[in-house]
């Protein structure tokens, strides 16, 4: 139980612009994220008939420039017997589904159903279809699901994506969340499923295991390509609760192989996709053009994510970003990420600032509103750390989890000066520090905006 706020704030003004909420309803994972016919396509899971995580079912939205979304009717409703959980979708350009007619194309959703224990029968998570073709506006579930049934209540959120030309195969990276372990499948036609292999548990594995994405990214121009599994964890995350790690390796369509694992137990030592408390269980878009890898993340925390003060709405998604993948300066190969957005953006805050960050150097950047609330983003060049304290952000009394002070090394390479840009968008903030090696995403809920900026010097000397 938690004790209601008593400085809730008018959630007409926490409504974000550029980042996508559900109308009046609760959202949590990004699913299906596709690009098809000239449209992006968002689906979520969403509770219908409520404000808080329940009636699980595949929400949809479609934007033609990833910051305008439309919200369209369920695709994907919960039933009597199943809650539609997260998944992806493919373009089945093949048929190999046969779901398709003369001159038609089937989009695929590939979903998990989770079952509570009925009668003798226990909980059961298994891998279901469903399939449109009228380019993604309504939807069938398949007759023949579930499609993979491995005797599990904990098996879910199957990434499927195609692998290879014309004699390729469908690949699918599920998790078995308790074992913290990464399961492939392949498949000829989407229906059929083969196991090839499995990944984890490796570094952080202080919660189950969810969502993972795996994809090859160049790095940076050059022609070789590298493998990267991204894996969503709760709790146990770099900010404490859900948090969001990523292995750089190789895939050769059946199993994937990290570069890197490390026995140290410590998080430092891992890569985070983000290093705020509100980036979770982030996946990317099938089939975008040009190869381009974008990304969308749910932007909460299951430490308190059914309790955050906006109504009806709750939750919002994070800024499209795009992900590239490069070489630090310490050698390492890590995920840059850049949002997806115009410069004139309107109705939000988009800041660039650069802070000295040498020897001795300890600034905060403080982000304020005519309220009082404010947000300090404190640079420190001695400790190498970014530190991001949002205590003094608005409401933060709805939950005691809510409250934090999260942490960042400065990457390697920014031995002087640290670039950062922050982007306020009502309750979601997202910074990018160095150029996008490191990123922060961080729910607020201001009385007033965010929406003036300064440095201070902290020097311990000055
Ligand atoms: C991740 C998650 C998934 C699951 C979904 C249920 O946030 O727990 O593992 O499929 O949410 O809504």
């Amino acid at each position: 139980m938690t004790t209601p706020s008593t400085t809730t704030p008018d959630s007409l003004s926490l409504r974000p612009t550029a980042h996508f909420t559900a109308a009046s309803t609760w959202l949590n994972d990004p699913n299906g994220l596709l690009f098809h016919e000239g449209k992006y396509h968002l689906f979520f899971q969403n509770n219908p008939h409520g404000s808080t995580w329940g009636n699980i079912s595949w929400g949809h939205a479609t934007s033609a420039d990833l910051v305008t979304w439309e919200e369209h009717d369920i695709a994907i409703p919960a039933t009597d017997d199943e809650m539609a959980f997260s998944g992806s979708a493919v373009v089945d350009e093949r048929n190999t589904a046969g779901f398709a007619g003369p001159g038609q194309c089937a989009l695929v959703a590939v979903y998990t159903s989770a079952r509570p224990p009925r009668g003798d029968a226990p909980a059961s998570q298994t891998q279901s279809l469903a399939f449109s073709l009228d380019d993604g506006a309504t939807w069938t579930r398949y007759a023949g699901n579930p499609v993979l049934d491995i005797g599990s209540a904990e098996f879910r959120d199957p990434k499927v994506f195609w692998h290879g030309g014309d004699d390729g195969h469908w690949v699918m990276v599920a998790v078995e969340a308790v074992e913290r372990r990464v399961v492939l499948y392949t498949s000829p036609d989407l229906i059929t499923w083969t196991y090839a292999s499995h990944f984890g548990p490796a570094h952080a594995v202080g919660g189950v295991w969810e969502c993972p994405d795996l994809f090859a990214l160049r790095i940076g121009d050059s022609d070789e390509t590298r493998w990267v599994l991204v894996v969503s964890m709760n709790p146990g995350g770099i900010a404490g609760g859900s948090g969001t790690q990523y292995f750089v390796g190789n895939f050769d369509g059946f199993t994937f192989t990290a570069d890197r694992v490390t026995d140290s137990t410590d998080p430092e030592d891992y890569d985070w996709l983000d290093y705020g408390r509100d980036y979770y269980a982030a996946v990317s878009f099938n089939n975008v053009p040009d190869g381009r890898r974008l990304m969308i993340g749910w932007a909460s925390n299951w430490d308190y994510a059914n309790d955050t003060p906006t109504h009806p709405w709750r939750s919002a998604m994070s800024l499209v970003r795009e992900v590239t993948l490069v070489r630090t300066a310490e050698g390492r190969l890590r995920l840059v990420q850049r949002p997806v957005l115009p410069l004139d953006q309107a109705g939000l805050t988009d800041f660039a600032v650069s802070v000295p960050c040498g020897p001795g150097d300890r600034n905060a950047v403080v982000l304020s509103s005519e309220a009082g609330d404010r947000l300090v983003i404190t640079v420190d060049g001695e400790d190498r750390s970014i530190i991001c304290d949002r205590t003094q952000s608005g409401a933060t009394d709805f939950h005691t989890e809510y409250p934090s002070v999260d942490w960042a090394p400065i990457p390697a390479g920014f031995d002087t000066v640290l670039d950062l840009r922050i982007i306020v968008d009502a309750m979601i903030v997202e910074i990018y520090a160095g150029g996008g090696l490191v990123t922060f995403t961080e729910q607020v809920f201001p009385a007033a905006p965010l929406d003036s900026i300064r440095v201070e010097s902290r020097d311990t000397d000055g």
